[in-house]
């Protein structure tokens, strides 16, 4: 017995500290690493082919590395609950799509790494409310975008007028142009702002699916014919109207004349003479 009770004084010496580690520490999602290195978590989810963001990232994860998986899309909750953010390293993944509210409640956010990733386009409302906290609080912001199948086109020219301007807020090294094929591997900063435009036809035919080519000339015609017809049928009524009102106060005045001359002539009683105006008016009319 005492020989037991020693041992288990022992232990409780011992357990304390991992116990309490543990207590302090949030569980860590199942295929990631949690280090808290002076009150500063970061979560690595690396290299596990994840092709979803863990949900049960620790909300005081500070750190989040996800690089070397296969994420396809970032949606707009898929950070959700994570504002101490700082950084985010997504790179070595299959991103195609980020979702424009992705990182909209991030106002920690320093940098955000999406270099090596399927990425044609991207909004520059993406990164607009972290960038607005970070100018807000003096910290600098930036976007790592290397190795991305850029689409060069007007969808991505705000990029390009960043470069022009010298804002060191997105990373410039092998940002290069995959398409159009006029431009594939050229260096998006090389690229004169002139060149990032987009085909009005191209979204034109994007937006009448499956329609014959002489469709999408006719739809809009017919929509624009309508509503013609229909402002000259409103004004020809107005006219109408118009026309009426003076022709009915025309003629109720030339009745109130007769009527009072009328009235003079005979000095009947009125109405006596109101039939008769009635049945001149009409002759008149007629
Ligand atoms: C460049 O920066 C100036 C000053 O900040 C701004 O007025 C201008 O609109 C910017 N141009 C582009 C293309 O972003
Ligand atoms: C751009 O060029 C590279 C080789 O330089 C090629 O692998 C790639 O498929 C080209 N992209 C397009 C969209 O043509």
């Amino acid at each position: 017995m005492g020989e037991r009770k020693v041992f288990l004084v022992f232990i409780l010496l011992l357990v304390p500290d991992p116990l309490f580690a543990q207590v302090d520490n949030p569980q860590c999602p199942k295929l990631c690493d949690c280090v808290d290195s002076h009150g500063e978590m970061t979560v690595t989810c690396g290299g596990e082919g994840l092709s979803q963001i863990p949900t049960d990232i620790p909300t005081s994860t500070i750190w989040l590395v996800l690089k070397y998986n296969n994420l396809a899309k970032i949606g707009s909750h898929d950070f959700k609950g994570l504002k101490q953010l700082k950084g985010i390293d997504l790179s070595h993944n299959k991103i195609k799509k980020i979702s424009r509210g992705a990182l909209r409640h991030l106002v920690h956010l320093d940098n955000i790494d999406l270099s090596d990733n399927a990425l044609q386009t991207l909004s520059e409302e993406t990164f607009a409310a972290p960038l607005a906290a970070a100018k807000q609080d003096g910290r600098r912001f930036f976007v790592f975008l290397a190795n991305n199948p850029w689409r060069c086109d007007c969808h991505l020219k705000w990029l390009a007028e960043k470069y022009a301007n010298d804002t060191i807020v997105y990373s410039e090294r092998l940002v290069s142009c995959d398409s159009p094929a006029n431009l594939n591997g050229s260096y998006v900063s090389d690229v004169p702002l002139s060149d990032f435009k987009c085909d009005p036809e191209v979204t034109f035919v994007e937006s009448e699916q499956g329609n014959d080519a002489t469709t999408p000339k006719t739809d809009p015609r017919v929509k624009t014919g309508s509503l013609k017809p229909l402002s000259k049928g409103a004004t020809i009524t107005t006219i109408c109207v118009v026309a009426f009102a003076v022709l009915a106060v025309l003629f109720i005045m030339v009745r109130i004349g007769r009527e009072y001359t009328t009235g003079r002539q005979d000095t009947g009683s009125e109405i006596e003479t109101r039939p008769m105006i009635l049945t001149d008016t009409r002759e008149v009319y007629m």
